[in-house]
């Protein structure tokens, strides 16, 4: 969304920021709300300038000059105008509420949004804790931006103008004492939210630095314990939590400043006015109610003026939120240009000279080829770190060759659209995950198979041995990634799943290494004899998974070569 010059604008940019600017855009949608808002706020600036001039008629007609009628009368109207504005103020949080909660959950839609549609890339270097915490960070900032302070303080300019109307009519001198704090006000807060964005910058990153390392201790919560890790833990979390912390005082501190010294400003224009008002009372110039009333009316002025002014502090936090959650929307998607729909039964899939690295200095593959035949079953082997995974990471399109191609059916695969395109697999990846939830949940992924077909891919996978000894059976929850279950429990749930996705090209990458030797033989056998039509490439360590394949490639220094599984067999 609109161009943004290279570099970082720093010194004298636009008058908005760009990220800024951006963040308005959810405001957009609720201008039916902001009309309304408008009309309440017209309402209440109306009773709020009727106000001063009741308690002034109570005052100098009232109480100076004894009457009790008019006391009663105008407090009546007092006490109705009260009414009016308290009723309105109510009416207006229920619109905040409302428009608050839909642009945090427009803002965090988008985010969820873009999360799931970003490249694999992306995730590997990061946590989900430090994913969650930063991204909600943001979007909390960022959507604070249609909090009733900010659209309230866009209908403050209505009641500083009927303020300012008011303090001219009663004495342009003491109207003159109160603005002059306008300026004095601008200037302070200019310097001061330079200093809270830079407060605040710090310390988002630095919380994003303790939610990853937080998290990653959480994940390897077995390790501290085994090698009792505790001491060097706790040191390291009194370290970053104490340097957060110190951030965070940092920024409240530049607030209380900024408190400080609004206060000692409007203070001093108060002084100045009972200096200046009882002198005009003194010389008979001005009434004892008048000046109430013009106190009434700078509160008005005064008030309002520094909460616009403020709005800078209030960007001021907001921004370094901005930056970081525009910066994430902008980030490319995965790889989705094609348009064309990839046929329901197995292409012939081929890599034509594939080179590709993760880092430039090391190339895992150097020109890998080779095809896999509608229904040909394929193994691949190699060592540890040789790039197996790598192959399918590229032919499931998580990753892009650096040279060559990937084709299916002749076709470069990214001429397929990647919604069909990954519906011709059913992959067993090397480490699969499984949600929360239970067994029969983990493998009926999109809840929409029949119970029979479930009841087959439970039986073939080898999860139905396993059945009779969980407490719940199918139902049985499975933890955390399947904590709950040994490693080949895990591994046959992810077949079982992979099996009754029913895709036409079975991938899996060392899918059996934790099966007991009989739950291996029976699945191999499934694959070989009882898959027919479907084209399987199979990654394993298991020299006897080989038989009855009909083409091994060997993977050795980012080349492929076809090699005899008799062969591999006998070394
Ligand atoms: N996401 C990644 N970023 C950088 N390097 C990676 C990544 N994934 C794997 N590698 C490296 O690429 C090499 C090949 O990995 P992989 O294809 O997983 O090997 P394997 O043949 O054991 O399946 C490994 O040496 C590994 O260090
Ligand atoms: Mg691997």
């Amino acid at each position: 969304m609109g161009e943004r010059k290279d570099g970082k604008q720093k010194k004298k940019g636009p008058l908005l920021d760009p990220a800024l600017k951006r963040a308005f855009f959810y405001l957009k949608p609720y201008k039916k709300e902001f009309s309304l808002v408008a009309l309440a706020l017209f309402i209440s600036t109306a009773v709020g300038f009727l106000q001063p001039l009741v308690i002034r008629a109570i005052t100098d007609e009232g109480m100076l000059r004894q009457d009790m009628g008019v006391i009663l009368r105008s407090v009546l109207v007092l006490a109705v105008l009260v009414l009016i504005s308290q009723g309105v103020d109510l009416w207006q949080t229920y619109i905040f509420a409302d428009v608050h909660n839909k642009s945090y959950y427009a803002a965090f839609h988008q985010v969820f949004e873009k999360l799931l549609h970003l490249p694999k890339a992306y995730f590997e270097d990061k946590n989900n804790t430090e994913i969650l915490s930063f991204l909600q960070m943001d979007v909390s900032q960022v959507s604070s931006i249609t909090d009733r302070y900010m659209v309230m303080s866009a209908g403050y300019v209505f009641r500083i103008f009927s303020g300012l109307i008011g303090l001219f009519i009663i004495s342009w001198k003491l109207a003159l004492v109160v603005l002059a704090m306008v300026p004095v006000k601008f200037f302070l807060v200019r310097g001061l939210s330079k200093r809270r964005e830079k407060a605040m910058d710090e310390m988002l990153e630095s919380s994003r630095d303790f939610s990853r390392w937080f998290g990653d201790n959480l994940g390897g919560v077995d390790e501290i314990k085994l090698w009792n890790l505790f001491k060097s833990r706790e040191e390291a979390f009194s370290r970053q939590q104490g340097a957060l912390l110190k951030l965070e005082k940092k920024g409240a501190m530049i607030d209380g400043w900024n408190t400080f010294w609004e206060m000692l400003l409007e203070w001093s224009v108060t002084i100045a006015l009972y200096l200046l008002g009882g002198w005009l009372i003194c010389t008979g110039s001005l009434t004892i109610g008048a000046v109430f009333a013009f106190a009434s009316y700078s509160g008005y002025v005064t008030g309002p003026v520094s909460a616009l002014i403020n709005l800078k502090m209030f960007f001021a936090r907001i921004m370094p939120s901005a930056r970081r959650l525009f910066q994430f929307l902008d980030m490319e998607t995965e790889r989705d240009k094609g348009g064309e729909k990839a046929a329901g039964r197995p292409p012939r899939l081929e890599f034509q000279n594939v080179a590709f690295s993760y880092e430039e200095s090391r190339p895992i593959l150097r020109g890998a080829a080779f095809t896999v035949e509608p229904g040909e079953k394929v193994a691949i082997i190699g060592q540890n770190g040789s790039g197996k995974s790598t192959i399918l990471n590229l032919l499931l399109r998580f990753y892009q060759p650096g040279e060559g191609e990937i084709l299916a059916d002749g076709k470069d695969v990214e001429s397929l659209s990647l919604e069909s395109y990954r519906s011709l697999f059913s992959v067993v990846s090397q480490e699969p995950y499984l949600f929360l939830g239970d067994i029969l949940e983990n493998v009926d992924l999109d809840k929409s198979a029949s119970p029979e077909r479930i009841e087959w891919a439970l039986q073939q996978s080898g999860v139905q041995g396993y059945l009779p000894r969980m407490p719940e059976g199918a139902k049985t929850p499975i933890g955390r990634n399947g904590a709950k279950l040994s490693g080949g429990e895990k591994q046959k749930l992810a077949v079982a799943r992979a099996l009754l996705k029913d895709a036409p090209v079975v991938i899996l990458d060392e899918a059996t290494s934790g099966f007991d030797v009989e739950s291996d033989a029976y699945l191999h056998d499934i694959i070989v004899n009882q898959m027919q039509g479907k084209s399987v490439i199979m990654i394993t360590h298991h020299y006897h998974n080989l038989a009855g394949m009909d083409k091994v490639y060997r993977l050795e220094e980012g080349v492929l070569r076809q090699v005899d599984p008799e062969d591999v067999l006998e070394n």
